[in-house]
């Protein structure tokens, strides 16, 4: 297939841009280089820095045969101080896409959703019948265009799939000398954050609130490998049907809480993570695990890898990408 990667510069897409060509697809990446890397795109890939809202003068001649959607405004925090950031980018600039894709007859979309969209739920493990109810601008932008794929599929006959990711972490060690991993100039996340700290290349791990109703009283999340997250796409690729819009939940069906994941940190570096305890981080559910039945039945995937592969996969990449750069 040729495959059109929007944000395939940033960390998710570019790890699936790069399984993409390993798996013999042709890939046009687009990406304005807002936050992405014009280095983290694969070798091997056709790559154009540009907004996803200027596509229609171009995407006709490209002659595609799906879009992999990653481009997006994600920092949950900032969707909160500008949330018109969010919509324009992410909801005006994907409705621009679907048009772009329409117009020009582009069958199939596999979309980056979130587990943002349902925000703290009763129900655990998360199922997608389980209502959204978004904590965040940032989760309202993804649910938002979960809905227009909806309403799209059914009226235009696209074959469109949404993967709401839970925690994504790890890297992709490429043995072909271009590795793959997080590198934002703005980083939130908590497995980059708790190594740079064991590194000494960054502050002391602030650990967001340890008074949760959980086992250890800090946050339960459900993490998955980028690479098992990548291996979702290229199966959702080929599973989607015309005129239908799947939601899917992609988690390993269980939780790590933080205390968990920086033992594991500790583990894998072989150095304590320092830690200062800090208050809750606003907006942050006590709980997020996915139901991952339907990924199964659907798409036949479920992930391979587990959180030590990750940790040790994402400190491989903090030491020979990162530290090098
Ligand atoms: N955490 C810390 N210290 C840090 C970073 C994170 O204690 O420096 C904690 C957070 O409070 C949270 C857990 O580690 O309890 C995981 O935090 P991340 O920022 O790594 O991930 P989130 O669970 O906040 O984010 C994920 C997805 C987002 C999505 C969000 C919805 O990465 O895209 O869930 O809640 F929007």
């Amino acid at each position: 297939m040729r495959v059109l990667v929007t944000g395939g510069a940033g960390y998710i897409g570019s790890v699936v841009a790069a399984r993409l060509l390993a798996e013999g697809h042709e890939v046009i990446v687009v990406d304005d280089l807002s936050t992405g890397h014009a280095d983290a795109v694969p070798r091997g890939a056709t790559f154009h820095q540009m907004s996803i809202a200027g596509l229609d003068p171009v995407l006709g001649d490209w002659a595609v045969d799906a879009v992999l959607h990653f481009a997006a405004k994600s920092l949950v925090g900032e969707s909160v101080t500008d949330p018109s950031l969010y919509w324009r980018n992410n909801v005006v600039g994907t409705v621009a896409l679907l048009e772009s894709m329409r117009a020009h007859g582009v069958p199939r979309i596999v979309f980056s959703s979130s587990a943002a969209t349902y925000g703290q739920s009763e129900q655990q493990p998360i199922r997608e019948d389980a209502p959204p109810r978004p904590g965040s601008p940032y989760g309202a932008t993804k649910l938002a265009i979960d809905l227009a794929l909806t309403d799209y599929a059914h009226a235009y006959g696209l074959a469109a799939t949404s993967l709401r990711y839970f925690n994504v972490a790890g890297a992709l060690m490429d043995p072909g000398g271009q590795s793959f991993g997080e590198r934002h100039a703005v980083e939130t996340h908590l497995v980059p954050n708790a190594l740079r700290a064991a590194a000494g290349d960054g502050p002391a791990l602030s650990l967001f609130g340890t008074d949760y109703p959980t086992p250890d009283g800090t946050c339960i999340r459900d993490y998955i490998h980028v690479v098992d997250l990548a291996d979702a796409h290229l199966l959702a690729l080929r599973a989607g049907a015309e005129g239908e819009h799947q939601v899917v939940n992609l988690g390993s069906g269980s939780g790590s809480s933080v205390r968990e994941v920086l033992s594991t940190a500790g583990e894998v570096t072989g150095r304590e993570v320092p830690v200062i305890e800090a208050a809750r981080r606003s907006g942050d559910p006590a709980v997020l695990v996915a139901s991952n039945e339907y990924a199964q039945s659907l798409l036949g995937w479920r992930p391979a890898q587990d959180l030590t592969a990750m940790v040790s996969d994402a400190w491989r990449f903090e030491q020979e990408v990162r530290g090098q750069a």
